[in-house]
């Protein structure tokens, strides 16, 4: 990070303070304020972090005006196309795409880690069969820090190394778990001679009484939405993990705090509540109904799979998804799904609609995502843990970075305090 010849000049009661300026390899300038409290006594404000860079990374850039993701430089589409998930999680990981024979070297390492230590098995059936898999996600990551005792140092690069290649390993075996346990049938081991996304999908699908072959064009779809929600830059999850790790946290720590901020509905548990809208809206014809409420500032109702803080074009990764979902739904027979009927019309009428086109409103990762998690056969409740697990490794190269960081510090945001100033203690019979 380097400063510019660049500053601002902050006028406060008289006095003029020079801010100095970072430039960026992309996107705006930052202005550096670190400094601010301790020379004019003043604090920044800005709740939701609109205006605020939380860090410096080199890992994921988005052009929310253009809507361009790249990750280590190169855009999503082409990762979508040319590479696949495995791939995409070392070029995450490790700063650049891999040679064949890293690429290998990765590979066996993930798979050698894709079992859970056996003891875990009992941990799961301690929750309800009808817990909602997000809950027994950040339950069973939680407590991998109570089961991989030798990866929890955090100064211990090696150990973080082991820590990332675990979580990354496990993730889906875990989420598979949850699933398996939800309805009732044997957990299902990993088998480490089928790739990242036909493993979940064997582990999901499986039963002992049949064989079951994964069909290679639904694991390429699976594999391509993995991908395609690899990492997010400084999300509300990504940033979580970032703020439970300043302190020193474990990493299974900091990743189950990711989980539990990725499922709510604003966030990862939009692509749940998005196939839930599309099921609830059900015919094209009612379609203005639900336009007209998003619509009203008097009804809490959003259009789910809408709108995104950064994007205000385009989410690059939804385009790809809109594409795959044909795929699929054609492979399996279902082009004429009423859901995806619904989902392109809801998406036409939106992006026609003065209201959406001035807000910048367009659909994002979440909108055809579920449609095509559910021709698959998943629940819509398995649509947020499938997320988290792509999410991880992002959640992970995040980490690492942060704490590589000779800068890093505990992360401490102050306030616009606005409660009651000092005042004394009244006894409970003078009330
Ligand atoms: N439907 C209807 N109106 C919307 C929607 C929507 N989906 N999204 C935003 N708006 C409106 C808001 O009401 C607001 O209107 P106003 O200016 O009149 O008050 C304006 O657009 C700006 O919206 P904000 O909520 O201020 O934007 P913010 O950047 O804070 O929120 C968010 C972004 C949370 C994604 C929002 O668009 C939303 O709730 N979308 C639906 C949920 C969703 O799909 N989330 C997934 C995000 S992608 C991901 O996490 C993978």
């Amino acid at each position: 990070m380097t400063e510019t010849q660049k500053s601002a000049t902050l006028t406060l009661n008289g006095e003029s303070y020079e801010l100095p300026i970072f430039s960026p390899t992309a996107g705006p300038d930052v202005v550096d304020i670190r400094k601010l409290y301790a020379q004019a006594g003043v604090f920044t404000y800005d709740p939701g972090f609109t205006s605020t860079a939380s860090c410096d990374s080199t890992i994921t850039y988005i052009d929310g005006d253009k809507g361009e993701l790249l990750h280590r430089g190169y855009p999503i589409d082409q990762l979508a196309s040319k590479s696949h998930y495995l791939e995409v999680c070392y070029l995450l990981l490790y700063g650049e795409l891999p040679t064949a024979a890293q690429l290998e070297d990765f590979e066996t390492r993930v798979t050698r880690h894709t079992m859970v230590h056996e003891q875990m098995h009992n941990f799961f059936r301690g929750f309800r069969r009808d817990a909602h898999p997000m809950a027994t996600l950040v339950g069973v990551v939680g407590a991998m820090s109570a089961f991989y005792h030798d990866s929890l140092d955090v100064s211990d690069p090696w150990q973080r190394e082991v820590a990332a290649v675990r979580l990354i390993a496990k993730l889906p075996t875990i989420a598979a778990m949850a699933y398996k346990y939800s309805v009732g049938q044997p957990f299902v081991y990993p088998r480490n001679d089928l790739d990242y996304a036909a493993n979940f999908l064997h582990m999901c699908f499986s039963v002992p009484a049949e064989e079951y072959h994964v069909n290679p064009i639904l694991s390429r779809a699976m594999d391509r939405i993995l991908t395609l929600h690899a990492d997010h830059e400084q999300n509300a999850s990504t940033s979580t993990v970032r703020l439970a790790s300043s302190s020193g946290a474990n990493p299974f720590a900091c990743i189950a705090a990711g989980i539990a901020c990725l499922w709510g509905p604003a966030h990862g548990g939009a692509n749940q509540a998005c196939l839930e809208m599309l099921k609830e809206i059900g015919t094209v014809d009612r379609i203005p109904e639900y336009i007209a409420r998003a619509k009203d500032k008097n009804d809490p109702f959003r259009l789910m799979g809408f709108g995104h803080r950064v994007y205000k074009n385009t989410d690059p990764r939804a385009k790809v998804l809109k594409q795959s979902a044909d795929e699929v739904l054609e492979l399996l027979g279902v082009e004429d799904n009423p859901l995806l009927q619904v989902a392109k019309e809801l998406e036409q009428t939106a992006l026609n609609d003065p209201y959406f086109i001035e807000k910048k409103l367009f659909p994002n990762v979440d909108f055809y995502s579920g449609i095509i998690l559910e021709a698959m056969g998943f629940p819509t409740s398995m649509f947020t843990p499938i997320f988290a697990l792509s999410r991880t490794v992002g959640w992970i190269s995040q980490w690492k970075e942060m704490i590589a960081d000779p800068q890093n510090k505990i992360g401490r945001p102050r306030q616009l305090y606005l409660g009651e100033t000092k005042r004394d203690y009244v006894d409970i019979e003078q009330r």
